[in-house]
């Protein structure tokens, strides 16, 4: 197994991450001990239970990454990284780093371009270097962490204007950080995500120079499927944020 320092163990529709290089870890199912991997998947027996282990995808990685805030969740990273077009050689700007949930799904589509990511709050960014460090297996070097207040009207980058291909914003005052817009290039894509619409309404009366301007929630909801049930879930997970998707034109 290359890259992540993490390993997804999966029994009976249940999933753990756990630490590669973790040589025993304990369940309800009992003390397992984790093979080294000779291939994409290894198994392991215990009482009865068949316990796999496989390199995390995305999705179940994220779905398990240490948080200190809120993240935002793979059925809104699926939507916002294609209908961002993200490209490989794009120039990024991210802020707030959060979790680092957005960034681990940036930093997977965007490999030659420059990702700068921003933070306040050093805790949180440490939290999220951790976590993009244990999917990729290091610090991809097209990253740049930068601690900083968004909102201090005085918060400058080291980047012409014009500069970024995209730009992502998750931040509870998103407009009160409308002076980053500047270093999006004209016919660039800001994408904003929050959870209340009243944040997504202010930002837009705020902000010029853009068009095409779409907001969206996405719900998703999981059926069950065996021998004897073919329908939804009881639950569902009801409400994330809702997504924002506009054009720079001038
Ligand atoms: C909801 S979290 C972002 C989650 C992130 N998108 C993820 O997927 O993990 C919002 C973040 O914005 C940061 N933040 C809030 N105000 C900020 C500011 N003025 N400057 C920089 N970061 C700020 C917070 O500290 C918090 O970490």
């Amino acid at each position: 197994m290359e890259k992540t320092k993490k390993v997804l163990v999966y029994c009976e529709g249940k999933k753990w991450l756990v630490n590669n290089n973790l040589k025993k870890f304990s369940t309800h199912f009992g003390n397992i001990e984790i093979p080294e991997f000779k291939n994409e998947i290894e198994t392991f027996q215990v009482n009865k239970k068949k316990f796999y282990f496989f390199k995390p995808s995305i999705s179940e990685f994220i779905l398990k990454i240490k948080r200190k805030t809120q993240i935002i969740y793979p059925k809104d990273l699926a939507i916002i990284l294609f209908y961002s077009d993200l490209k490989e050689t794009d120039n990024v700007i991210e802020t707030g780093t959060g979790s680092g949930s957005l960034l681990i799904g940036i930093l997977s589509r965007v490999k030659k371009g420059k990702v700068i990511t921003i933070e306040r709050n050093q805790e949180f960014r440490k939290i999220a270097e951790k976590n993009v460090e244990d999917y990729f297996g290091k610090i991809p070097e097209n990253l740049e962490f930068i601690e900083g207040d968004v909102y201090d009207e005085n918060f400058k980058l080291d980047f012409v204007e014009n500069w970024a291909d995209k730009i992502f914003f998750d931040l509870p005052e998103p407009w009160k950080a409308k002076n980053l817009l500047k270093y999006l290039k004209i016919g660039g894509i800001l994408v904003n995500y929050n959870p209340q619409i009243f944040q997504i309404k202010k930002f837009i009366e705020e902000i010029n120079g853009f068009i095409d301007i779409n907001v969206f929630e996405i719900l998703e909801r999981k059926w069950i499927v065996d021998e004897k049930r073919a329908r939804p879930t009881d639950i569902m997970r009801g409400h994330t944020g809702f997504i924002m998707i506009a054009r720079r034109v001038e």
